[in-house]
C-alpha cells in the first residue's frame, strides 16, 4: 500500500494523474459511430507517450494495450480491436492508466456513442453519481467500508446490480496495490484512510444482476446476463481535510 506524503512524489504523482486526464479526454472526443477501438487506443497510447508517460497497462500481467474498451454488456477490460467499430447508441467504457517516472494513475470514465436509450443514459449518471458520493467519503479517518457504504447507499434503492466480484484498489507505485475499495459495505467498517493513501475508486454498476463472467480472451469482464454496464474511476490522494483528485487536468 503506498502512503505517498513527500512533496516531491506527489508532484509526479500529481502529474501522472494530468496525463491520464488529458489523454481519456483526448480519446473521450474521439468517440463517434464508425472509428474503431484499435483506434481509440492508439490514440491513448500516442497522447501518453507525447506527455513523457508510458502506458501502464500495457503488459501488466500480460494485457496487450494502452486502454480497455468496453462496449454494452462489457463491464471492464475489454480488449481494443480494429475489427470492433463503434455504433450510434453504444455506451463505452475508456479505462486509461500511466506511469509517470514511476508514479501511477488510473481512470476511466463511460460514455454514449452519439445519443443512447435512456436507460443507458440514467445508468451513466447514477455511476457519475454513485463516484462522486464515493469520492465524498474519503477523508482521514473515515474507513473503506464507509466508500462501499456511500456507493451502494445510493445505487440499491434505483435497483442496480452493483458488481462486487472486482473492486476499486490502492496504487501509487504500481498498477494495483491494497487495499482493496469495494462498491458497497458498512460505515465505519474495513480498513482506515490516512493521510497520503492513494486509491482508486471506481463504481462498476449493470442495469441488471451484478453477476460478471470473463470471456474467452482472458481479459473481458461481461455481465452474465448481457444487460448494460457502466464504469467511472479516479484516483484520489487523501489529504488532511479530504481529497483531491489527482486524474484531472
Ligand atoms: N483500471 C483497471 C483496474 O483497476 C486496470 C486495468 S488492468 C489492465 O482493474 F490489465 F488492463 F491493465
Ligand atoms: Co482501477
Amino acid at each position: 500500500m503506498a502512503v505517498i506524503t513527500a512533496p516531491e512524489k506527489v508532484a509526479l504523482l500529481r502529474r501522472s494523474g494530468q496525463i491520464a486526464a488529458a489523454a481519456l479526454a483526448k480519446v473521450t472526443s474521439a468517440v463517434r459511430p464508425g472509428i474503431s477501438t484499435a483506434e481509440l487506443n492508439s490514440l491513448a497510447e500516442t497522447e501518453i507517450r507525447e506527455a513523457g508517460g508510458r502506458p501502464s497497462f500495457l503488459g501488466y500481467e500480460g494485457y496487450p494495450a494502452s486502454l480497455c474498451t468496453s462496449i454494452n454488456n462489457e463491464v471492464v477490460h475489454g480488449i481494443p480491436s480494429a475489427g470492433r467499430r463503434l455504433k450510434a447508441g453504444d455506451i463505452i467504457g475508456l479505462d486509461i492508466g500511466v506511469d509517470y517516472q514511476g508514479l501511477f494513475s488510473d481512470h476511466a470514465v463511460t460514455v454514449a456513442v452519439g445519443k443512447t436509450s435512456p436507460d443507458n443514459q440514467r445508468l451513466i449518471d447514477d455511476t457519475t453519481e454513485a463516484l462522486r458520493l464515493g469520492l465524498a467519503a474519503v477523508a482521514p479517518g473515515a474507513t473503506v467500508g464507509d466508500i462501499g457504504a456511500a456507493v451502494e447507499g445510493y445505487l440499491r434503492p434505483k435497483h442496480y446490480g452493483i458488481v462486487t466480484q472486482l473492486t476499486g484498489h490502492g496504487l501509487g507505485y504500481t498498477v494495483h496495490e491494497a487495499p482493496a475499495i469495494p462498491n458497497v459495505g458498512r460505515p465505519g467498517t474495513g480498513q482506515k484512510l490516512q493521510v497520503g493513501m492513494v486509491l482508486a475508486i471506481e463504481p462498476m454498476v449493470a442495469l441488471g444482476q451484478p453477476d460478471v463472467v470473463t470471456a474467452a480472451d482472458g481479459w473481458t469482464v461481461l455481465t452474465a446476463d448481457g444487460r448494460p454496464a457502466a464504469h467511472m474511476e479516479h484516483t484520489i490522494i487523501v489529504t488532511p481535510t479530504g481529497y483531491d483528485i489527482i486524474t484531472q487536468p
